[in-house]
């Protein structure tokens, strides 16, 4: 047979054995080429995941934190005798007559956000604010007045910026251990950050008192 007929009677020649030797061949080779497969696969996954736990053990393990440090705004952003909570940050903002003030809205027990401070009420006798989660009570001045908060809420050191922002650090207190009472609370309580000369201020302490402990 000739011309176009020639890849039939090749095919006719082949015996079935030859077919099935070649389909055998071919199969083997092809198992050989999977099972090589896997062992690379293998072999790279392991190769990847001895240098990444290695590269994690020598690398630093960095924990990016917020910055304790952020800007509550330009002194103009408040009226004498605001009082304004800066949810985001948890503290509260208070502009008097002398200055600024910034104290943790963070409970000192377990760290709940404590509620606005508020007018005496029944309870207490003073202006205080109220942690909802277990009962403490703070002063205006930061001090426990009740319930099982063990520390006064802190009151944070201010600054003002070259642009004429009022810069708070979380991280730092103001100054004033000394004038702590005997029971050491009361910490910087009478500090107060005055916009225009960018200066802390001694003033009164936020109960109206103008020392603490008074003595006599
Ligand atoms: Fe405020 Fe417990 S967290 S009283």
């Amino acid at each position: 047979m000739a011309g176009p007929f020639r890849w039939l009677r090749r095919r006719r020649s082949e015996t079935y054995e030859d077919r099935f030797k070649t389909s055998k061949s071919a199969r083997g080779v092809s198992r050989r080429r999977f099972v090589t497969r896997i062992g690379w696969g293998s072999f790279l996954l392991s190769v990847g995941a001895f240098f990444s736990s290695v590269a994690s053990y020598i690398l630093p393990q960095l924990n990016y934190e917020p910055s304790s440090v952020f800007s509550i705004g330009r002194p103009d952003d408040y009226q004498i005798g605001d009082m304004q909570l800066i949810d985001a940050q948890g503290v509260f903002v208070f502009r008097t007559e002398e200055g600024f003030q910034v104290v943790s809205n963070v409970c000192t027990h377990l760290g709940c956000a404590y509620k606005p401070y508020g007018p005496p009420s029944e309870q207490v006798g003073q202006v205080h604010a109220f942690c909802p989660c277990h009962g403490s009570y703070f002063a205006r001045d930061g001090r426990v007045l009740g319930g099982p908060a063990p520390r006064p809420v802190p009151f944070y050191h201010m600054q003002m910026t070259p642009d004429g922002r009022i810069e708070v650090d979380k991280a730092a207190f103001n100054p004033t251990e000394e004038l702590a009472d005997a029971s050491g609370e009361g910490i910087g309580h009478n500090l107060y950050l005055d916009p225009n000369s960018g200066e802390l201020i001694e003033g009164p302490y936020p109960d109206g008192s103008d020392c603490r402990p008074c003595q006599g």
